[in-house]
């Protein structure tokens, strides 16, 4: 039988580390549920003691989700671990994942601490962490730049000490993988009692080698990899988990390794991930990128219908992509409606459910053919309604050349109902000045992108806002046949993400202090 990958996904700690990805505690469950679906073995589902915003969303996803192991993140002090573990209280099975840093680089300027005070510190924290669960994990910070001989020495502690997974980070995205397999191989086969842990590794993109490192690490021995969803994390992001998972697949014959991931859900996972974090995959990014299964060049397209594998190692299908069906027009029915949504694998109750069908039965109205794509897109517009303070309800723009583009919005904020017009450089400008005076605020735009979700000139829009404000930076999408409404809508979204974000703003001053 092949070796068994663990798959821990850091989606909601280290990926939320991504400027601009701030998620809410609800949307943090509804992400941790489809991990679930996925078939990720461990959900780190966040830092607790870096604020109350993180705990709670730590506690409602150790209440609720079953199936995976639920980690979370704690330094090697006591208040964190104390805190990890009140978090974790209510799962079935749950992990404390403790770190403390061993590079020297680390050790000389920022802990001022010598090794022999790391390594008593490291076997404190795990013995601490094991008086609340057997699954505890160590991380030495910055790994992969410490003396190979020193690491060797804290991992034979901790695994001493209880730890049941010991991972090497490459933190700083530093090391190449020839060089990262040496030093798996080389922990595998000198540290004693490495036969009682799991071996883990979590690598940082900075150089673009976050999956290949991941990769040879798993040749080598590792038998744990930290990744994230779409790659999002610190910096140039983390190793994508899609990544991985279709290498070790596609490639089973060379790694002969397996996970127990459900590919089918990779692409609603993908895009979940994107529309709650506002951070767009791009185009050509392997797997769940919009080109990974597109074939432009004459020579290929004659190539895959004389034979599909003169130009495709994996099929579309395999990561839960149908080939773009037209599922429903505007005659169907609730029922048919609700059936397709089950299938593409929503869970809505009665009220979301009535809510997306009557986005649904315009939208046929506008388009006659309404596509998979199209249902995501509708069924997720919906979904950030947990944190709606303010609501789009009515929009009026008046523009052209020669004239000076005006909106009319209309805007409802705890069942009252606000009106305002402005005009701007643009429709869009104008819509959002106008919003700002409205909501009383000017944040600063820091990104705007429209995308189409299907083909054709009746596509719903998709846009992507990224604002700022007092140092908080947040993302929010809308989607519409109209662009300008799609972007309003972005726009109210990011602002109603912004505020439940500043309601959380002395959480965040700390957390910015004590995030790795
Ligand atoms: O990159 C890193 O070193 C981390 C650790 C906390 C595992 O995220
Ligand atoms: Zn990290």
């Amino acid at each position: 039988m092949s070796r068994r990958i663990i798959i821990f996904d850091t989606t909601l700690r280290d990926g939320e580390q991504c400027p601009g990805a701030s998620l809410t505690p609800p949307e943090k469950l509804e992400i941790a549920k489809q991990l679930a679906r996925l078939g990720v073995d461990v959900i780190e589902a966040g830092f607790p003691i870096a604020s109350p915003g993180d705990a709670q969303a730590v506690k409602r996803i150790a209440q609720t989700v079953k199936g995976p192991t639920i980690a979370a993140l704690a330094r090697s002090l006591p208040a964190d671990i104390d805190a990890a573990a009140a978090a974790l209280a209510p799962a079935k099975r749950k992990r404390i994942h403790v770190f403390l840093a061993t590079s020297p680089i680390h050790r000389k300027y920022k802990l001022r601490k010598a090794q022999a005070e790391i390594l008593r510190q490291a076997v404190w924290a795990v013995t601490y962490a094991k008086r609340y669960t057997e699954d505890v994990e160590f991380s030495p910070e910055d790994a992969s730049r410490t003396e190979p001989e020193f690491l060797s020495r804290v991992l034979e502690a901790v695994i001493k000490a209880g730890a049941t997974t010991v991972n090497i980070p490459d933190t700083v995205g530093f090391a190449i993988p020839d060089q990262f397999g040496q030093l798996i191989e080389g922990i595998v086969a000198q540290v004693p009692n490495i036969d009682r842990a799991a071996v883990s590794v979590h690598c940082h993109n900075d150089l673009g080698l976050a999956v290949p490192n991941s990769l040879a690490a798993i040749a080598h021995g590792a038998t744990q990899v930290e990744c994230t969803i779409n790659g999002i994390g610190e910096r140039a992001g983390n190793a994508s988990l899609e990544e991985i998972v279709m290498t070790l697949k596609i490639r089973k014959d060379f790694y002969g390794v397996e996970t127990g991931i459900e590919t089918t859900q990779i692409a609603k996972t993908s895009r979940l991930v994107s529309t709650l974090t506002g951070i767009i995959v791009q185009p050509n990014k392997a797997i769940v990128g919009g080109n990974a299964f597109r074939h432009e060049s004459g020579i290929h397209q004659d190539g895959i219908l004389k034979h599909r594998a003169t130009y495709e190692i994996m099929r579309s299908q395999d990561i839960g992509l149908g080939a773009s069906q037209l599922v429903l027009g505007k005659l169907s029915g609730r029922h048919a409606f609700a059936k397709r949504l089950a299938a593409l694998g929503f869970r809505l109750s009665n009220t979301e459910l009535d809510r997306a069908f009557r986005r649904f039965k315009d939208l046929a109205d506008k388009k006659k053919e309404v596509f998979d794509e199209d249902l995501a897109a509708i069924v997720e517009d919906e979904l950030p309604a947990a944190h709606e303070v303010y609501k789009l309800l009515y929009l009026y723009i008046a523009s052209g050349s020669g004239t000076v583009p005006t909106a009319t919005v209309r805007l409802s904020k705890e069942g009252k109902v606000l009106e305002d017009a402005a005009s701007g450089d643009g429709p869009v400008d104008a819509c959002c000045k106008a919003i700002n005076r409205l909501i009383g605020l000017s944040p600063e735009l820091v990104s705007y992108s429209v995308t189409s979700v299907t083909k054709g000139k009746e596509a719903l829009g998709e846009a992507t806002i990224t604002l700022r404000h007092r140092g908080i930076e947040v993302s929010g999408r809308g989607a519409s046949t109209d662009v300008i409404e799609a972007s309003a809508k972005a726009y109210v979204n990011a602002i109603n993400k912004l505020i439940s974000t500043s309601t959380r703003r002395s959480d965040l001053k700390r957390r910015h202090v004590l995030h790795p």
